[in-house]
């Protein structure tokens, strides 16, 4: 028989992977009032941007105004990739700040413009004045499957990696198919092992939805133990150095299996598609998830 949590943790990362990929230029005040309407429908932990360069990410150049004009509700992430971008998220009062690094070094060449390796020694003295500070630190991983660059990835990297974000004292990580390639029998070895080895930090998974395998690798992440998933509202998302990455699992498709399973979420599907609809007409691409498609016909 299936193991299955009682409760399942939502993190809400439309706002951040959702738009970051997004061509067209969409205005804070549609920004502001998506994230409004994520929290009106009960999410209480999201990624609310990104602290990067804007000349490699030009979507995330309002991020001081989106966390400046955003209520506090929960814990509301901002994405760092380096000191500077550390530095940005402490002085606009960030409490929960996510660094982000590739097992794959050509990838995180791509999107970091380091090797690795150089990040995370880069990152250890930042993570170190982080927790002084008291801040949330969660530590994105990105290609912990496969690599657009590299193909596939061992798991004994990963743990690897992500041993020593626990061991400079990261608080979560999120441990992600970046590109879409995982298959349930490859996440429910890799959240096992992880759960394993590192039974203490908080263990989200992250995929990406590229050949609709994102629900089934869900399902078989509950069975290793997952009950954090980071989801997009409208299934928007994507990693601009990270070609073939399509949308992020859609908020609302969770949402709702998980419903139907009887676990709790906290989070409204209805209010989450009254979400999507707000951001629908500022975005280029057509938003086709199974709920959101039903709540604008009016079906049940
Ligand atoms: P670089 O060009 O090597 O940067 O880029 P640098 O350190 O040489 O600095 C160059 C200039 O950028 C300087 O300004 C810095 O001050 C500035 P200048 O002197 O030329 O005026 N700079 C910054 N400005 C704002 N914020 C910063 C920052 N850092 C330096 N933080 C850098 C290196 C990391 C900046 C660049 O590569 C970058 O911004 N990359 C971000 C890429 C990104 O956002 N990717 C998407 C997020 S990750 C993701 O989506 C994956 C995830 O969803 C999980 C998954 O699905 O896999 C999390
Ligand atoms: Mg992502």
């Amino acid at each position: 028989m299936f193991i299955l949590p009682n409760n399942v943790t939502i993190i809400e990362v439309g706002p951040r992977d959702g738009l970051q990929n997004e061509k067209v230029h969409v205005d804070e005040q549609d920004k502001l009032a998506f994230i409004a309407a994520l929290q009106k429908a009960g999410i209480s932990e999201m990624e609310l941007t990104s602290f990067v360069s804007p000349k490699w990410v030009p979507q995330m150049a309002d991020a001081k105004e989106i966390v400046g004009k955003s209520a506090r509700i929960g814990r509301q992430f901002v994405l760092a990739p380096n000191a500077k971008g550390a530095e940005l998220a402490l002085e606009v009062g960030a409490r929960s700040i996510a660094v982000f690094v590739g097992v794959s070094n050509s990838f995180n060449k791509k999107n970091i413009n380091r090797s690795t390796d150089e990040s995370m020694n880069a990152l250890e003295p930042v993570i170190t004045k982080l927790k002084e500070h008291g801040i949330f630190v969660r530590a994105c991983i990105s290609t912990a499957f496969y690599c657009p660059y590299e193909g596939k990835i061992e798991p004994k990297e990963v743990v690897a990696l992500c041993e020593r974000f626990v061991a400079m004292g990261a608080n979560e990580l999120s441990v992600a198919d970046t590109i879409g390639m995982a298959n349930p029998r490859e996440s429910y070895d890799l959240f096992k092992l992880l759960k394993e080895k590192l039974p203490d930090v908080l263990m989200t998974a992250h995929f990406h939805d590229t050949r609709k395998m994102a629900m089934a690798n869900i399902f078989a992440s509950l069975q290793a133990g997952i009950d954090r998933f980071d989801t997009s509202a409208g299934g928007l998302g994507g990693c601009p150095f990270a070609p073939g990455a399509t949308g992020n699992v859609a908020t609302e498709d969770v949402v709702h299996m998980l419903d139907t399973l009887g676990i709790k979420t906290g989070v409204d599907v209805k209010k989450v598609c009254e979400a999507v609809a707000l951001i629908a007409p500022h975005v280029s691409r057509p938003i086709e998830t199974g709920m959101y498609k039903l709540f604008v016909n009016n079906q049940p």
